[in-house]
């Protein structure tokens, strides 16, 4: 038996969404990818969708998919949420692996192990539900093969484009629960996956006194032989229907994944021109680069910043270290506001640097809450007093 789950990387996302043309031009006029293959008609007849392929990196593809028939999967999906990613996508080093793995562990598959072979080779994948509503997993073993997918024609190799903006690769999915508990079972007794990181942050511990507030416990789980790493939010009281978290589950209609973020090795080259095409982030406030020194100092960080403090200030790039190094941060705003379009969904993208810190930007969970909530209030989803749910 398997000691652990042979996965060895991320093979791709699966977004789904209503409007095809919106978000292929959001992908790639925002965020620097490029369309390299779609479905082939065949393959769309028997899915019932209209699916496009599209590179962000040597190491990043997204599959856009829009029903064109009622029973497809993409319109199960889009009857339950608004646009969102339903599918993660792993690479392993063998279906059967991990079949042997997880079956005893309690994993629930959606089918059986499926074969296809074309003429790129042979590709083998099983795919299996989550403790994430109607997100789900794949497990795609294709080492010994050159395509995409047999769904798919590609005019581009996957693995061979270049990102404009830097991406290099996924460095973690976050996704939003309503309670963590369930989910982190799932990754800790079914995936098998180890517990990387923590943080529970209110900010009613900043300002007790705060009519209203806002909390999150955040966790990150990962692999570590391939380096996937998923953080994981949910709410927490006092103004637990405050919360961001809980408020992206409202939105979301159920738990889901909340950003993807994309790692790059200069992120104010990155966002200089991702500001320059129009991708809309959260602002910081200027309290928050005076505060800096003094949060870099109790984080143990002893190293310098080698980019220059007032630069990254005017890009509202955010800093977070620990006592191994430091690491550059950015989040967009999520699609819903991008779009002026509630159905567009709450997800959002991350652009991050890191410099020596594998952390997750604990020290900007105040500035980050701060930032979010400006976002949601401006959406009026704040409300500045609520019921307790009392009987
Ligand atoms: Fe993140």
């Amino acid at each position: 038996m398997s000691t652990q789950l042979p996965l060895t990387g991320i093979h791709s996302y699966e977004h789904y969404v209503s409007d095809l043309a919106r978000a292929e031009a959001f992908y790639t006029q925002k965020l620097g990818f490029k369309r390299i293959g779609a479905a082939t008609s065949a393959a769309s007849e028997i899915d019932g969708m209209e699916r496009l392929v599209l590179a962000g990196g040597p190491q990043i593809h997204v599959i856009l998919s829009k029903p064109i028939k009622d029973w497809s999967v993409a319109a199960n999906y889009l009857k339950m949420h608004p646009e969102g990613i339903g599918f993660l996508n792993f690479r392993v080093s063998s279906v059967d692996q991990a079949v042997t793995y997880l079956k005893p562990r309690g994993a629930s598959f959606l089918y059986t192990p499926q074969v296809r072979t074309d003429s790129h080779g042979t590709l083998k994948q099983v795919a299996i539900a989550t403790a994430l509503d109607d997100v789900n997993i794949r497990l795609i073993e294709d080492a010994g093969y050159r395509g995409f997918g047999p769904a798919f024609k590609l005019d581009q190799e996957p693995g061979s484009y270049t990102s404009p903006l830097g991406f290099i690769n996924v460095d973690h999915f976050t996704c939003n629960v309503r309670t963590l508990q369930p989910l982190t079972a799932f990754y800790r007794d079914v995936l098998g996956f180890e517990k990387f990181w923590e943080i529970e942050f209110h900010t009613n511990d900043v300002n007790p006194n705060l009519p209203v507030g806002s909390g999150l416990y955040s966790d990150v789980y990962w692999h570590p032989a391939s380096n996937i790493k998923f953080a994981n939010n949910e709410p927490i009281a006092p103004h637990y229907r405050n919360s961001q978290i809980d408020i992206y589950c409202r939105d979301n209609r159920g738990s889901g994944v909340q950003h993807v973020a994309f790692r790059v090795n200069n992120i104010m080259n990155t966002v200089a021109t991702m500001q320059h095409s129009g991708c809309n982030f959260l602002a910081s406030t200027p309290s928050y680069y005076e505060r800096m020194p003094a949060r870099l100092q109790r984080s143990g960080f002893t190293g310098t910043i080698r980019e220059d403090v007032k630069a990254l200030a005017k890009q509202h790039i955010l800093v977070d270290a620990s006592a191994k190094g430091y690491l550059l941060q950015i989040f967009s705003h999520e699609l819903a506001r991008q779009f002026q379009d509630r159905e567009a969904g709450p997800l959002f993208f991350e652009v991050i640097q890191r410099e020596g810190d594998e952390g997750f930007g604990g020290g900007n969970f105040r500035a980050l809450f701060e930032t979010i909530e400006v976002d949601q209030i401006a959406m009026h989803k704040v409300a500045a007093k609520l019921p307790l749910e009392l009987i």
